[in-house]
């Protein structure tokens, strides 16, 4: 029986704790992946803490934006090859077990290639916070040349400024203070608008109001005040996970014909395809910070304080 380092959580509220774990052999329409790379998200948060989210059970590796290379493959799995670079995403480290490891299974189904031009750490944030950015711009409605709004400049945030340009829509970011003003001009922004020295909504409506804003500030104050700045029949779309409730007025809704609605990405492997092969395509990268498997309190704590210069990936091996 051979054994791989793993961090799992046995319990909800449970800690991380870094443990043996036998390898595991995989079964018919399996792979198995030795993982190289695997991307830290909030929804880590849902195993950390325990969530009603169907089919999870503890213990539980986490870990849903795994890059690794096939290591062993399944009967009856087809079109791959030992040594191949894969992807794996969500609801890996929520349903089964994810990358928080050396080792992971997976059902084939589940694989996306890895273009050659990404790096693992590259591509880890993309199978996630990409993914969820990219889908929810592209199903968004907005057309090119419209405004389209993005708050919260963090992990998913600075991925979802560049999408939009590279979209073609008018790039408006918001952000509280002006620290991440350069930056987010550079990832793309025409328009950067700091919401502790103006108000939003007129900010918006100077530009003839929003299109499409995607709220990636976990806010329901921020959902709020963004209502007022989507033009006519415009949308604000809710990617964030807001646990509190979210007041609106309806006239506002009524008059403008606008709408507030929620998000989340198809589970099926095209998204993630079409999510890495726009980002290259459209050179979108993260800003990642990195951290050996052993520092996943570190990097889930910086992450949780909105303190990660954009994304944490732990790598293993190192
Ligand atoms: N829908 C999905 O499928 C999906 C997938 C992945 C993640 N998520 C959710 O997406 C959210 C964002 O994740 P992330 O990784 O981007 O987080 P993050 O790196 O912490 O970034 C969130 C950003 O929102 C802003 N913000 C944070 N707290 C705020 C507050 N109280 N009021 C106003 N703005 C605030 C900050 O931007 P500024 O400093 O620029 O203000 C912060 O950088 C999380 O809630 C996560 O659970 C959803
Ligand atoms: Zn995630």
């Amino acid at each position: 029986m051979k054994f791989m380092k793993a961090v799992q959580v046995s319990a909800p509220e449970g800690d991380f704790e870094l443990v043996q774990r036998e390898i595991l052999e995989p079964n018919e329409g399996q792979v198995r992946i030795k993982v190289t790379a695997c991307g830290v998200c909030h929804g880590d948060n849902m195993i950390k803490k325990g969530g009603n989210y169907p089919g999870i059970s503890y213990p539980r590796i986490p870990g849903h934006e795994i890059i690794g290379v096939i290591d062993k493959i399944g009967t009856g799995v087809g079109g791959y090859e030992i040594g191949q670079r894969v992807g794996v995403g969500w609801p890996a480290g929520i349903t089964y077990d994810g990358g928080f490891a050396e080792y992971m299974i997976t059902s084939a189904v589940e694989l996306v290639e890895i273009p050659e031009e990404l790096s693992e750490i590259e591509a880890a944030p993309l199978l996630c916070a990409g993914v969820t950015t990219f889908d929810a711009l592209k199903s968004s409605g907005a057309k090119p040349g419209d405004v389209v709004a993005i708050q919260g400049v963090g992990g998913l945030g600075h991925l979802a400024i560049q999408y939009a340009k590279k979209m073609g829509f008018k790039t408006v970011a918001i952000s509280r203070g002006v620290d991440k003003k350069e930056l987010a001009e550079k990832l793309g922004a025409q328009k950067f608008i700091n919401t502790e020295s103006c108000d939003v909504a007129k900010e918006l409506q100077k530009l003839g109001g929003a299109k499409v804003i995607l709220l990636t500030a976990p806010s329901s104050k921020a959902a709020s005040e963004l209502v007022n700045g989507l033009c006519f029949e415009g949308k604000l779309i809710i990617i964030a996970g807001i646990d509190e409730p979210i007041q609106v007025f309806a006239a506002p809704l009524l008059v403008g014909r606008r709408s507030i609605q929620g998000w989340i990405p198809p589970f099926g492997s095209n998204t993630k395809k079409d999510t890495l092969k726009f980002s290259l395509l459209a050179n979108v990268r993260p800003i990642i910070e990195t951290f050996p498997l052993e520092q996943i309190n570190v990097a889930y704590e910086k992450m949780m304080h909105g303190k990660v210069h954009f994304r944490a990936v732990l790598i293993m091996g190192i």
